[in-house]
């Protein structure tokens, strides 16, 4: 009885410090990171944290769970010289180990909520005509949305797999730098996505800050969490 009670009390504190720890390295890890203007060319993101980054953008939530977004992971180093070109010149478009640029779908149909209505179906064993109230409830939504409005909202969907993408990368001590700043036509044309239902919105590059990188030792800034968190 005596044991039992003192293992329980063991278990309690693991799972308190446990969370303790954890929510800690969470803050750590977001003041340590910072948008990195300039990558160490030498060093290379391993595979496996490439993948666990792509994973958790793939496992974003999304508006009704749609996922309108494509991520498209750049190594090739030519391919690379011709998006930083069309990035104002940005380095860390050579520069950083890998790229991942950020597409969102430019429209929302059917045939699109067919497919992912088959999906869900099939992960979970069910009869994909059980799910024709679902769908219509999306169809009933995106109804009285213009094709601009259909698009504004992919994309503003696509900002929450880049926002993971970018927490997750800090978590693993893999630096990044979210990015706006490139010519998204121009993008489209070179990785080929003009003509098709995506359309380039953000990129994330990734890999190790230059020892001679200062903006690295830049405290951070942010307005006080009294004025940004209202509480009521
Ligand atoms: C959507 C988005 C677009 C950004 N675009 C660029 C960019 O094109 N080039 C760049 O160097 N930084 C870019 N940044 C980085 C921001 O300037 C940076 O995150 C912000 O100043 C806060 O600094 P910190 O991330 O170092 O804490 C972008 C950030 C976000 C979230």
């Amino acid at each position: 009885m005596v044991s039992k009670l003192i293992i329980s009390i063991k278990k309690l504190f693991n799972v308190y410090n446990t969370t303790n720890n954890y929510m800690k390295s969470i803050s750590e890890a977001l003041m340590w990171r910072y948008a990195t203007k300039q990558f160490d060319t030498t060093k290379k993101v391993s595979d496996e944290a490439i993948n666990e980054i792509l994973e958790a953008g793939r496992l974003s939530p999304s508006s009704y769970g749609l996922q309108p977004w494509k991520f498209i992971l750049i190594e090739n180093p030519e391919l690379r010289t011709k998006l930083r070109e069309a990035a104002y010149n940005q380095s860390q478009l050579t520069d950083a180990s890998h790229i991942v640029v950020v597409a969102h779908r430019t429209t929302m149909d059917e045939s699109y909520i067919d497919t992912y209505m088959q999906s869900i179906a099939d992960t979970r064993g069910m009869d994909v005509k059980d799910l024709e109230g679902f769908k219509n409830a999306i169809l009933g939504s995106i109804a009285g949305k213009g094709e601009a409005d259909i698009k504004a909202w992919n994309a503003r969907q696509s900002y929450l797999p880049l926002g993971i993408m970018l927490e997750t990368a800090a978590l693993l001590e893999v630096d990044a730098c979210p990015m706006e700043g490139f010519d998204s036509s121009k993008f489209d044309e070179i990785l080929e996505l003009s003509g098709t239902e995506y359309a380039s919105v953000a990129i994330l590059s990734l890999g190790y800050r230059s020892t001679e990188d200062a903006t690295a030792n830049y405290p951070k800034s942010r307005f006080p969490a009294e004025e940004v968190i209202i509480r009521k």
